[in-house]
């Protein structure tokens, strides 16, 4: 069994994630924190905790609160125009019983890990804030966590808020640096992976046909929110009818590691210039000098990830 964290800044694609993370065999899933990002971090925990009562777990799953704003930099707006204004494409999930804990996020995980040294994997799937937050409580958690897989980066594709920028970077990029040079074991899913994983209409339609009975609540809510998502992607020229599962793909990689394919790198990211801010910079010399190695995805079997994306809920 996976013991994972998830870090999210629950929007469309990381509220996939957390379903597929509920659904998929031999996972226990420790807690969920929440970072601001697509929406805000109050919002970003509520949808979290009303996932949950959809979902119906069948064992409690603390969430937690943690940033509201980047470590350094003024809160800049959130990505209502990609989640909606709610963070899940305007739909409207029941209200949850459940409670976020009073313990905020970066404790959280500092808390799991020193309880649970070498067995926790940490899936982050929005800025590092949280991380890095918990790096200066604890600088020994770099080597108390089984592994973290990170949705964010880019380093072959270009990026997506900015010409060399992925916005889970881009969003806090001091944070990112912190992270990335602190040696804390690391693998890094970013544009250059999740790009090339995209559900269609057509993979939806499949799922409604053959999900099961008890999945069809989170099938309806997958449609619902997809719909919204497609319609962003279809504004900015991407694939028609289809939309990349960013941070379902972090999650997939963290349970399951050979549907990437890695190249260890050293990686530094850039905090200082507003054109290239959150850009990782990957030192690909031959001797590599700057920076701090990483794992890194380069490629994906597409329709390897999709499948298991979709077979948990079948
Ligand atoms: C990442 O940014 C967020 O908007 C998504 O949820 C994903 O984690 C993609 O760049
Ligand atoms: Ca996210």
């Amino acid at each position: 069994t996976s013991r994972i964290i998830i870090d999210a800044d629950t929007g469309i694609d990381d509220a996939l994630a957390i379903l597929y993370a509920l659904r998929a065999p031999n996972v226990h899933i420790e807690g969920i924190t929440t970072v601001f990002g697509n929406t805000n971090v109050q919002q970003a925990a509520d949808n979290t905790l009303r996932l949950l009562a959809l979902a119906n777990p069948g064992y409690e799953i603390p969430v937690a609160i943690g940033a509201s704003k980047a470590l350094v930099r003024e809160p800049g707006t959130f990505a209502a125009h990609v989640h909606g204004e709610n963070g899940i494409g305007e739909v409207q999930l029941a209200p949850s019983a459940q409670q976020v804990i009073s313990e905020p996020a970066p404790e959280f995980i500092v808390r799991l890990a020193n309880e649970n040294p070498g067995e926790i994997i940490l899936v982050t799937l929005g800025r590092l804030t949280n991380l890095a937050l918990a790096l200066q409580i604890d600088p020994a958690l770099t080597g108390k966590l089984k592994n973290v897989v990170c949705m964010g980066g880019t380093i072959f594709e270009p990026g997506n808020i900015s010409p060399v920028a992925e916005a889970n970077i881009w969003g806090d990029p001091e944070a990112a640096d912190q992270v990335f040079t602190s040696g804390i074991p690391i693998t890094m899913v970013g544009l250059d992976v999740t790009l090339k994983t995209r559900i269609t209409e057509e993979h939806l339609s499949y799922l409604k046909r053959f999900g099961r009975e008890e999945n069809q609540p989170l099938i309806a809510f997958m449609e619902e929110s997809l719909l919204f998502y497609f319609n962003f992607y279809r504004s900015v020229n991407f694939y028609l009818g289809s939309a990349p599962l960013h941070d379902p793909l972090a999650l997939m990689v963290a349970l399951q590691p050979d549907l990437v394919t890695t190249r260890r790198m050293k990686v530094r990211v850039e905090h200082q210039s507003p054109l290239t801010q959150g850009m990782v910079v990957a030192d690909l010399r031959p001797q590599p000098a700057v920076g701090t190695e990483i794992e890194v995805a380069v490629d994906v079997d597409p329709e390897r990830a999709i499948g298991a994306f979709l077979s948990v809920f079948m």
